[in-house]
C-alpha cells in the first residue's frame, strides 16, 4: 500500500542517530539516503560497507518499495552479516510511510 510521507518523516527519527537525508546529508554510521529507491545496494563509493552489503550490491539488487520493506522489517535476515545494527521496523505502515518519506528525496 501506498504511504503516508508526512507520518513516515517521524518514523525516520528512528534512523537518525545513523542516517541523513536531504540537501546536506553526508554518511553518518550509516550512509547517506538521497535516492536510495532506486538506488543499487551498496552503492556509495565512499562509503564503508559490509561484505554482506557488497555481496547483494554484486548480485545486482536494488533497493525498490519491496526490498526496502524486506531489508526494514529485519534488516538482519535479509542481508546476512549486516552491520546495520537496528532490530527493524514490525509495522507494515511504519515501513510503507518511512519509504514513501524516503522517496521524497528522489526528485531533483
Ligand atoms: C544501511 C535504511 C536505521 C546503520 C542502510 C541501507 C538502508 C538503510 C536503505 C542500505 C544503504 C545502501 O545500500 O547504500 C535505514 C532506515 C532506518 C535505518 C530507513 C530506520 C528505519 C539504522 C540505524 C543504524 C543504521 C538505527 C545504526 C544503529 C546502517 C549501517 C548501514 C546501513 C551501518 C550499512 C550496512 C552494511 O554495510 O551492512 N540503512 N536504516 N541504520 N544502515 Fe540503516
Amino acid at each position: 500500500s501506498a504511504g503516508d510521507a508526512a507520518k513516515g518523516e517521524k518514523v525516520f527519527r528512528k534512523c537518525m542517530a545513523c542516517h541523513a537525508v536531504g540537501p546536506d546529508a553526508k554518511n553518518k554510521v550509516g550512509p547517506e539516503l538521497n535516492g536510495i529507491v532506486g538506488r543499487h545496494v551498496g552503492a556509495l563509493a565512499d562509503f564503508g560497507y559490509s561484505d554482506a552489503m557488497k555481496a547483494k550490491g554484486d548480485e545486482g539488487l536494488v533497493w525498490d518499495a519491496e526490498s526496502l520493506a524486506a531489508f526494514l522489517e529485519k534488516p538482519r535476515d535479509y542481508v546476512k552479516g549486516t552491520k546495520m545494527s537496528f532490530a527493524g521496523l514490525r509495522k507494515d505502515d511504519d515501513r510503507a510511510n518511512v519509504i514513501a518519506y524516503l522517496a521524497t528525496f528522489n526528485a531533483e
